[in-house]
C-alpha cells in the first residue's frame, strides 16, 4: 500500500480492504473537497488503536448522552452508538459533504445517532446536557459551550495544541462550578479544527507566510538547535508561545541530515539552520520580536523545571478563557485569551 496514492474502492477493492483493515489513519478528503487540491487533509477516518485510547478516555456507560465533535466517516460514532442505549450519540460535522456520507453508511448499518451538520465548537445546545464530550479534530482553545453543554461530572476528550506543537489529548472533568479543568494524558495528532487552522497548514510554501525573507537581521547561536525538537520540549515550549507557528524542512540528497526551522507570529518571523557538525548556526529574524530568542527562553524554562513531560500539564477552561498549568492549576503556564470560536 502506497502511502500517498489515493485508492478506488471500484478498481481495487483490495486494496481498499488492507487500507480499511489496517492500524493507520485514512485520509478520505483534501483541502475541504476542493477539485484538483492536494495540499492538506481535510477529514479522515482515525486511526483505530487510537480512537481505542480516547474512548477508554472517555468511559462511557450505555446510558449516557455523548455529543461528538467531528463526524468524518461516522466510524467512530457508529462506535459510540453500539456501546450506547438506543444509539444516543449526538455527533456533528463542519462540511455538509463529508456529513452526507456518514450519514449514508450509518443509516446504512442500521445506526440512528442524531446527526448535525454545523460548527461544533459551538456545540449542540439542543441535545444538552451531555455525560461525555469527544473531539475528533485538534483545538487550540477549548470553546466554553462544550463545558456548559456537559453535566458536572461529566468528562470532556479532545485532541488540543498549539500553534507551535499539536501533540495533546486533553481530558477534562467538568465542575459543579461551571468550569472544567484536566491533565493531558497521552499524544495524539489530529487535525485542526477548521477555524483553527495555523496559517502553515494551509499555504504550500514558507513565502506565503514569510513576508520579505531578503530584509532579515542575520545571527549566529552556538546552541544545538535539536534538543528543542524533543517532542516534550515541543510541547511545553507552545505552552509559553501558543500563538507562535512553525514549520521544518528537512534537506535531502547532498543537504540530507540538515533542516530549517521557521517560526511566525504573524508579525514577526525567524528561522534557524541547522547543519550537522557545525558548532554555530545561522538564525535569520525580522519584526519586533526575536522569535528563536523566545524559543530558547522557553526552553531553558523547561530544562529548570526538570524538563516535564506532556502528561505533567493541564488546561483549565472557564467562561472567561482557558489556561494552561503545570503540576496543577494554580501553577498557570500561560493565559490565554478568551476563546474565540
Ligand atoms: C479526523 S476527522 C474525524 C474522524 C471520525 N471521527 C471518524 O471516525 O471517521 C475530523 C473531522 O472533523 C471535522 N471538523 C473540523 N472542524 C470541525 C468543526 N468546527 N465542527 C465539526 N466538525 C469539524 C472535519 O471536517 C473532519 O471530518
Amino acid at each position: 500500500m502506497d502511502d500517498d496514492e489515493p485508492i478506488n474502492r471500484d478498481k481495487d477493492p483490495d486494496a481498499w480492504a488492507d487500507a480499511v483493515a489496517a492500524d493507520v489513519p485514512l485520509v478520505t478528503q483534501m483541502d475541504d473537497g476542493a477539485v484538483g487540491g492536494g495540499l492538506f487533509p481535510s477529514s479522515a477516518a482515525s486511526m483505530p488503536s487510537l480512537v481505542r485510547f480516547m474512548l477508554d478516555q472517555l468511559d462511557v456507560e450505555p446510558d449516557h448522552d455523548v455529543l461528538e465533535i467531528g463526524t468524518g466517516t461516522g466510524w467512530s460514532t457508529a462506535l459510540l452508538a453500539t456501546a450506547l442505549t438506543d444509539d444516543r450519540v449526538t455527533s456533528i460535522e463542519v462540511d455538509a459533504h463529508v456529513a452526507a456520507h456518514a450519514q449514508e453508511s450509518l443509516f446504512a448499518g442500521d445506526f440512528e445517532p442524531t446527526l448535525i451538520i454545523g460548527d461544533g465548537l459551538r456545540g449542540h445546545k439542543e441535545g444538552a446536557p451531555y455525560d461525555r464530550l469527544i473531539a475528533t479534530m485538534a483545538v487550540q482553545r477549548v470553546p466554553y459551550e462544550w463545558v456548559e453543554q456537559v453535566k458536572p461530572g461529566g468528562v470532556i476528550v479532545t485532541p488540543w495544541g498549539t500553534a507551535f506543537h499539536n501533540s495533546g489529548l486533553l481530558r477534562m472533568v467538568v465542575g459543579e462550578d461551571g468550569t472544567a479543568s484536566g491533565r493531558f494524558v497521552g499524544s495524539v495528532n489530529f487535525m485542526w479544527a477548521r477555524s483553527q487552522r495555523r496559517r502553515f497548514d494551509t499555504r504550500e510554501f514558507v513565502g506565503d507566510v514569510i513576508p520579505d525573507p531578503g530584509t532579515a537581521r542575520v545571527r549566529h547561536t552556538t546552541t544545538d538547535p535539536r534538543p528543542m525538537r524533543d517532542e516534550h520540549a515541543e510541547f511545553a515550549i507552545g505552552l509559553c508561545l501558543p500563538e507562535v507557528e512553525q514549520r521544518v524542512y528537512f534537506g535531502r540528497g547532498d543537504a540530507a541530515g540538515e533542516y530549517t526551522q521557521w517560526l511566525s507570529d504573524g508579525e514577526s518571523w525567524a528561522s534557524v539552520d541547522y547543519k550537522p557538525g557545525a558548532d554555530r548556526f545561522e538564525v535569520n529574524e525580522s519584526g519586533p520580536r526575536d522569535l528563536w530568542a523566545d524559543v530558547e527562553t522557553a526552553f531553558e524554562g523547561w530544562r529548570n523545571r526538570g524538563e516535564p513531560p506532556r502528561e505533567q500539564h493541564g488546561v483549565t477552561v472557564t467562561r472567561d478563557g482557558q489556561w494552561t498549568w503545570f503540576d496543577g492549576p494554580n501553577d498557570r503556564v500561560n493565559v490565554g485569551p478568551a476563546p474565540a470560536t
